[in-house]
């Protein structure tokens, strides 16, 4: 495979007498102790790696270990202290700044946590921003903007405000932007960080959806570790600016280099923490206030399932309608749902460790419906999932 990117012995210290904290750093002194003796902060710390051509590379760590300053030296927003960056065999650290500002906006594009969107442009205009600060025309970057906003699923939103998106779909542009510049490499730090576990596990599936086709180089930084198994090809942990170990998914979970990484890897044992909200899926909803028989069949149909869980308009759970029973509604010409909602469904809290419902979810044949205290229904766990998730593998969803 062809190197993309590749990182030679990064470094990056933060604050006074850079100097003697290089000498210290040289010397196998750790962050600690430099912080005490000179005052310096070593964010990067002699960081080497190479990420391949089409590669989802990932960056892990605690709080604190580096990840974001490693990204921000491959796309220059911070200098390096010291050490070399190759895209595609050039060495960033040589160019002059009007080559290197060349090179960040055509060949890499940058996606952040919780990015702010321009609340007066349109979201085709917030998508387009960054080809129209390179100076693209008009046209040709709304027709770039378009096809990205449709290649993240926002197909029908171009003229819309962001705050007229919720906030998974605000992301969404977010990804776009970046896709719309048409760069080789994507850096993405905690892109999906903010948003709640089903729009995230939805983002992760875009991004691997979008991945099979377009072959990105990307950079991916997450704290979470289930992410990275999901999305990685590679893994890279780091902690207080060290590279501790780089493996794929696999050889992290079954070598870890050092009680740091085991105890990432501990923590994601997954029977150990998987909780309901971690496995519930989207339900297909109705809602009982507003949706007939007609509709609800509508709803299945188009989701090939045959049953659907039934809302207020509140959201609040209600039960659950199959097919059969629908279907002699409308021979019947009854227009309320009312009658035929089936009302005992189990139900959990989000919270609720997966180990101790596992035998009732076994033995059930209908889903549990995951509530919050209020009785919103937040999402549904089918037992293909259950089984994906502590086996680490895809979530089945047309179990
Ligand atoms: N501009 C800065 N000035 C001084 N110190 C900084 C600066 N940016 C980062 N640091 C320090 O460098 C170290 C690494 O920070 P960095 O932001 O890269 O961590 P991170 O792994 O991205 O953490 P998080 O998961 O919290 O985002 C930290 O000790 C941080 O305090
Ligand atoms: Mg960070």
């Amino acid at each position: 495979m062809a190197e993309k990117l590749k990182v030679q012995n990064l470094t990056k210290i933060f604050g006074r007498r850079i100097q003697k904290a290089q000498e210290l750093v040289k010397a196998g002194k750790s962050k600690a102790e430099i912080l005490n003796s000179v005052g310096a902060t070593v964010g990067v710390n002699n960081a080497s790696f190479t990420v391949n051509d089409g590669e989802i590379f990932v960056i892990m760590g605690l709080s604190g270990s580096g990840k974001s300053t490693i990204i921000r030296m491959i796309n220059r927003l911070i200098e390096p202290t010291s050490g070399k960056i190759f895209i595609d065999g050039q060495d960033l650290t040589k160019l002059e700044k009007k080559e290197l500002l060349n090179v960040r906006r055509k060949k890499m594009s940058m996606v952040f946590q919780n990015f702010a969107l321009f609340p007066n442009r349109t979201i085709l205009e917030n998508t387009a921003y960054g080809l129209e600060i390179q100076g693209v025309d008009k046209d040709v970057r709304h027709q770039k903007a378009h096809e990205a906003l449709e290649l993240v699923g926002l197909h029908g939103y171009d003229d819309q405000f962001p705050t007229q998106l919720s906030g998974g779909m605000q992301q969404r542009v977010g990804l776009a932007r970046a896709l719309a510049n048409n760069s080789e490499i994507l850096l993405m730090d905690e892109a999906f960080s903010a948003l709640d576990p089903l729009n995230r596990k939805d983002m992760q599936d875009e991004l691997l959806d979008l991945q099979e086709n377009l072959h990105k180089t990307i950079v991916f930084i997450s704290h979470d570790l289930n992410e990275a198994l999901r999305i990685g090809d590679r893994i890279m942990i780091m902690k207080d600016g060290e590279v501790v170990q780089i493996g794929t998914p696999e050889e992290i979970l079954t070598q870890p280099a050092d009680e740091y990484v085991e105890r990432f890897i501990e923590d994601v044992d997954r029977t150990k923490v998987l909780t309901a909200s971690n496995v519930m899926i989207r339900p297909n909803t109705v809602n009982i206030d507003k949706d007939g028989p007609r509709i609800t069949m509508r709803r299945m149909l188009e989701n090939e399932i045959s049953s659907v869980y039934v809302v207020n308009n509140q959201r609040k759970f209600i039960g659950i309608v199959d097919a059969s029973h629908v279907m002699d509604l409308i021979r019947k010409k009854i227009t309320k749902l009312d009658s035929v909602v089936q009302r005992d469904v189990p139900t959990t809290s989000p919270d609720t460790p997966i180990t101790t419902i596992m035998e009732e979810i076994s033995e059930t044949s209908i889903p549990f419906a995951v509530v919050d205290d209020q009785n919103h229904l937040l999402g549904i766990i089918i037992r293909g999932a259950v089984l994906g998730a502590i086996s680490g593998n895809e979530v089945n969803v047309d179990e």
